[in-house]
């Protein structure tokens, strides 16, 4: 089998991760795209130029199915093969960059390159949705194009070992988020269009007489809730006033076309 020369990953709730990918396989050239999700295939191919993950930050850390994902994966060994990581974060990254590089160590893989893109803070339901999308978004891209220029040239970056409080804060959130979705709701809005499903990453929600129910293996990424184009699901009472956020360049089919395409 021919595969391409540069892999790039993604993990995504509301696009930025996805943009940042895609802006990475432009730049590269050749570049494969895969979605990091329920079932996602885990085969490392052997003898690429680069490999990339692309995710958001979850409290501090990485998103539990990134971290399974890693932990699961087969990797080939490292070879010449060029490993980046790139965490399109809201305004703390915490220990993101420590914990791939540990989790990456643990199969023989050593991280050459990390680094941040600060972008929209997606987190709906714990505060409410900046309204300055465009200059954020513009912030963003500009901070991407200087890490993208990093990884095109291979240049290395010394990732420290993360701080022992912040490991705290993390270790004490995720095991929650599985159940989170427990508490959406959804209203009489709901036009059964499917949305919400399709960009799942967990393929936690299933559509019961046309309106979702919700298992138990959330990921709180929160693309159901800001995708839904009826403003149909909420945290509960939390986000029922909040404005919603995606990125503005990628729609909701594009985000369902790649978890579609690496079925
Ligand atoms: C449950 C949850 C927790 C978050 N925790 C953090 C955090 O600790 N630090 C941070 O910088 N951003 C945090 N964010 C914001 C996202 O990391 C950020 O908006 C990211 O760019 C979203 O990427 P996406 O659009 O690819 O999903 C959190 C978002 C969610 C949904
Ligand atoms: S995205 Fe919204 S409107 Fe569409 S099925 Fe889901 S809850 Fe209903
Ligand atoms: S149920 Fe909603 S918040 Fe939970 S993983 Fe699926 S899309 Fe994300």
């Amino acid at each position: 089998m021919n595969y391409m020369r540069n892999r790039v990953y993604f993990f995504t709730g509301t696009g930025n991760s996805l943009n940042v990918a895609q802006m990475i396989a432009a730049r590269l050239g050749d570049c494969e795209i895969m979605a990091i999700r329920k079932r996602a295939d885990l085969d490392v191919p052997p003898d690429l130029d680069r490999v990339g993950f692309v995710f958001p930050i979850y409290f501090c850390g990485l998103p539990g199915m990134v971290v399974d994902f890693l932990r699961n994966a087969v990797f080939p060994a490292q070879a010449n093969t060029y490993m980046f990581a790139v965490a399109a974060f809201g305004g703390l990254i915490g220990n993101a960059l420590p914990q791939i590089k540990h989790l990456l160590q643990d199969k023989g893989i050593s991280l050459d390159y990390g680094a941040g893109v600060r972008s929209f803070a997606n987190a709906v339901s714990f505060y409410e949705m900046k309204k300055n999308v465009d200059k954020i978004t513009r912030k963003a891209d500009k901070r991407a194009q200087k890490v993208i220029k990093a990884i095109a040239a291979k240049r290395q970056r010394k990732i420290g070992n993360g701080l022992k409080q912040i490991e705290r804060i993390y270790q004490q959130n995720i095991p929650q988020f599985s159940e989170r979705a427990k508490a959406y709701t959804v209203n009489a809005d709901c036009v059964s269009c499917g949305i919400c499903t399709s960009v799942c990453p967990a393929r936690n929600i299933e559509l019961a007489n046309g309106k979702p129910v919700f298992g138990s293996h959330c990921e709180a990424c929160l693309a159901c809730i800001q995708y839904c184009p009826k403003r149909a699901l909420n945290d509960g009472e939390k986000t029922k006033d909040r404005r919603r956020y995606t990125h503005p360049r990628i729609g909701h089919e594009m985000i369902a076309a790649y978890y579609q395409e690496n079925e």
